[in-house]
């Protein structure tokens, strides 16, 4: 009798044999009532609503929330309200969202999807902390370092509809490390020799430069970095090259418009290792 040796092993220990005995219980309880409990939460939304696309799945799934509250405010907490819901039912949104996130480079400061550079804020973590609104406001009214792309409010709609959809696939831990502070040290040579006209988010030291006449040069040597002058060939910045461009951009563009700029070595060397981002 297997089961009778076994609590034979306690029977000289009758604390520890009644604390086995009354947590097997309690182990019991518990269980039943996760059951129950599980089996009433799903319902939970549905005190205050008709359900709807059922056979997608749960309410959660399309509107995130609380489905074990049935108080209004706790289970609305960060939902996804109808505007941006169809992240599993407006497939023709979604898709143009990604064309458009995929269009403007975002990935080369976030990650989305799990793909991207990580200079600026996880777009995974912060569309899995915050509702469709507030993603669509910072869109809208963008911070220093975050372009401005002037999107029409259809366009913002999709991409926060696609950012929501592609965040809920991705496993997030905490937010990423990133930063993005300006500092202007005298030994800033980004601030210094083009911060005039660039802005830049780098890893190690944060926002760099003011300019808004050029672009943001943010994940400039990422896959995700879209030149407007390389040519064909050198299809991708490398430390290099970029040295080779600010010392004479036109030996690589001949019609460009930015001037050449004088660094001294050490300045060269400051350079590159403040695009390497890692
Ligand atoms: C106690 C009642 C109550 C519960 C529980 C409740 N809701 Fe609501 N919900 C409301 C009311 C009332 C509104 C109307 C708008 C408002 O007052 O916020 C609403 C609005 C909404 C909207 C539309 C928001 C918009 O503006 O597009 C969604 C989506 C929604 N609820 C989803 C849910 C989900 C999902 C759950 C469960 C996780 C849930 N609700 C639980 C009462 C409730
Ligand atoms: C497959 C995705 C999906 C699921 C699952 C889902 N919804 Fe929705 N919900 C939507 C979409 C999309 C909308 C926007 C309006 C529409 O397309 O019907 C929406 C709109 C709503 C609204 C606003 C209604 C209105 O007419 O403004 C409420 C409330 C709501 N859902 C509650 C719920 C509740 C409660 C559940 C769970 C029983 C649920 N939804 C499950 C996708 C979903
Ligand atoms: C040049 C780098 C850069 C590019 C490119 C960029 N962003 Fe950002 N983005 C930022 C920075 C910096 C912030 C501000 C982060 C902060 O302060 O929390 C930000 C913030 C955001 C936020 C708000 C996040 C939050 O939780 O506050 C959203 C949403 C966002 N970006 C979406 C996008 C989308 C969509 C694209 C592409 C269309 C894009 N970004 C392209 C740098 C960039
Ligand atoms: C006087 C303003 C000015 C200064 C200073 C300046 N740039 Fe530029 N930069 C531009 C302009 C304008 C362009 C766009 C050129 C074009 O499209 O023909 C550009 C383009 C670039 C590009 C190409 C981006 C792409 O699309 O591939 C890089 C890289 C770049 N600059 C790096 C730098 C660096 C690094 C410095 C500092 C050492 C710097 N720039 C200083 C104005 C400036």
């Amino acid at each position: 009798m297997e089961h009778n040796d076994s609590t034979d092993i306690y029977r000289y220990s009758p604390d520890y044999y009644s604390y086995v005995f009354q947590g097997g219980k309690l182990g019991t309880r518990f269980i039943l009532f996760l059951i129950f409990f599980s089996a009433i939460s799903g319902y939970a939304c549905m005190n205050c609503h008709e359900p709807h696309y059922a056979n997608k799945g749960d309410c959660s799934l399309c509107h995130r929330g609380n489905m074990e509250s049935s108080r209004k405010n706790i289970a609305h907490f960060g939902i996804i309200t109808a505007k941006y819901s169809g992240l599993y039912t407006d497939e023709n949104d979604v898709k143009t969202g990604k064309e458009i996130v995929e269009d403007s480079a975002c990935r080369r400061c976030h990650i989305i999807g799990a793909k991207g550079e990580n200079s600026a804020v996880s777009l995974d973590y912060r569309a899995k902390i915050h509702t469709g609104e507030y993603l669509a406001d910072k869109l809208i009214n963008t911070n220093e370092y975050m372009p401005d792309f002037h999107f029409s409010d259809r366009d913002v709609t999709k991409i926060i509809k696609y950012l929501l959809f592609a965040s809920s696939g991705t496993v997030q831990k905490e937010a990423e490390p990133y930063v993005a502070y300006i500092k202007t040290s005298d030994d800033d040579v980004f601030g210094k020799h083009c911060g005039n006209c660039h802005k830049v988010i780098t890893r190690q030291s944060g926002g760099k430069g003011t300019g808004e006449i050029a672009r943001n040069l943010s994940g400039l040597f990422s896959q995700y970095f879209d030149s407007d002058v390389l040519q064909e060939g050198d299809d991708r910045w490398t430390p290099e090259l970029l040295l080779k461009w600010v010392r004479n951009p036109r030996s690589i563009n001949k019609t460009t418009i930015m001037p050449p700029v004088n660094l001294s070595k050490n300045e060269e060397s400051d350079l590159s290792k403040l695009f390497e981002n890692k």
